[in-house]
């Protein structure tokens, strides 16, 4: 944390499920002085917060807002709806490293991901597998504080129509305490603020939160 005037957080996601739950906790916070949030699309104005658009293909090398304390990262897309495997990862691994790597270079110590359950670099699955090479990339540049929230099934009200999710949501939350706690529906807000206590707290090392520890 910076001692004289509080946390200045990056936050990039911020229009999403989770994204928007980090954003409103981190705007609540008395320990974050500033959030930056980078997005392709509007904000509501809220005098802590600054939300530059930004096409993530050309992300600015030299924007000052890389210099933050801790940034959090909550961005991803579905194959569904990015088109293809080749765009879905470009958005799930691509542009998260590539904020990664500026915000580093700006100075930025801290980073908390929100990942998935089962993000394994060697996976069989491909969506499994671009989350673990996320990972394992972000763990190669070089944060003293890095930590990967992985959640289940996420749960929370969207716009957008996912009937996958929504059956499987009907599904787990039917059968809610039945099922062993890292099966269980993650609530948007508790991922949230697991992300953000990471980039708060800046425990140096690398560290994981499993699904059962977000409910
Ligand atoms: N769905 C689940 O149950 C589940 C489970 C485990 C892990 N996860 C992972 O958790 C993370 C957060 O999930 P979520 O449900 O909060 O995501 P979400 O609601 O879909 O929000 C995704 C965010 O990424 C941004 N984004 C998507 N495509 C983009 C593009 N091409 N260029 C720039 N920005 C783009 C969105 O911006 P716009 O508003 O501009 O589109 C939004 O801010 C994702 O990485 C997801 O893979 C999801």
């Amino acid at each position: 944390m910076n001692a004289d005037d509080g946390v200045r957080l990056l936050l990039v996601g911020a229009t999403g499920l989770v994204g928007r739950h980090v954003l409103a906790q981190a705007l609540a916070d008395p320990r974050v002085a500033a959030v930056t949030a980078p997005a392709r699309r509007e904000l509501p104005p809220h005098p802590k917060l600054q939300s530059p658009r930004v096409d993530f293909d050309r992300l600015p090398e030299d924007a000052e807002w890389w210099r933050a304390d801790a940034a959090v990262c909550t961005l991803g897309t579905t194959i569904r709806a990015a088109g293809s495997q080749d765009a879905f990862r470009r958005v799930d691994h691509d542009y998260p490293l590539a904020v990664a790597r500026l915000a580093h270079a700006g100075g930025t110590r801290t980073f908390a991901l929100n990942s998935a359950m089962g993000a394994d670099a060697g996976s069989r699955i491909f969506y499994n597998r671009v989350k673990g090479e996320l990972e394992r990339d972000l763990a190669a540049v070089g944060f003293d504080s890095l930590t990967f929230v992985r959640p289940g099934l996420i749960g929370g009200d969207r716009d957008e129509v996912r009937p996958g999710e929504r059956a499987a949501g009907i599904v787990l939350g039917a059968l809610g305490p039945l099922l062993p706690r890292r099966w269980r529906i993650n609530p948007a807000p508790r991922i949230a603020a697991a992300l953000l206590a990471a980039a708060l707290d800046a425990a140096p090392g690398v560290h994981v939160v499993g699904s059962e520890r977000l409910l």
